[in-house]
């Protein structure tokens, strides 16, 4: 992985809107069309109304036209490794394949590489509906 996508996802760490938590994380995405999409947490005073990271990288990327991860980074600067929750694994395989790449980092770079498979394996899918 490219140093960009690492600092992508600490820069934006720093745009977390996280007042309750004081739980910053920062998540990047590369995306097919080569462009990285960022994104951070964002709380509400309504506990469940707030979002994780991911989806909003997700979102950024949507927005931005592309469709596919071709690879992520996920910071949380209070923890060594931050895995993406459960719900957020679901999220990103929707955009991902079995060997997407995702790299939980720290403040100073990747400490763990995990494909999409390892991290959500047996997950909900299916052509039955679509
Ligand atoms: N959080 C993320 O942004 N991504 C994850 O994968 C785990 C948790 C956020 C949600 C909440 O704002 C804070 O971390 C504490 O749970």
């Amino acid at each position: 992985m490219s140093h960009d996508l690492f600092e992508a996802a600490r820069a934006a760490m720093a745009f977390a809107h996280a007042p309750y938590s004081k739980f910053p994380v920062g998540a990047a995405i590369r995306a097919e069309d080569g462009r990285i999409y960022a994104g951070a947490n964002i709380e509400n005073l309504s506990f469940p109304q707030g979002w994780c990271a991911e989806p909003t990288a997700i979102s950024q990327m949507i927005m931005g036209g592309a469709k596919k991860i071709v690879e992520m980074a996920v910071i949380a600067e209070k923890l060594p490794l931050c895995p993406p929750c459960g719900g957020c694994r679901q999220k990103i395989a929707e955009f991902a394949s079995a060997t997407t790449p995702i790299y939980l980092c720290d403040e100073t770079g990747v400490k763990k590489t995990m494909t999409m498979e390892e991290l959500l394996p047996h997950g909900f899918s299916t052509d039955v509906i679509g």
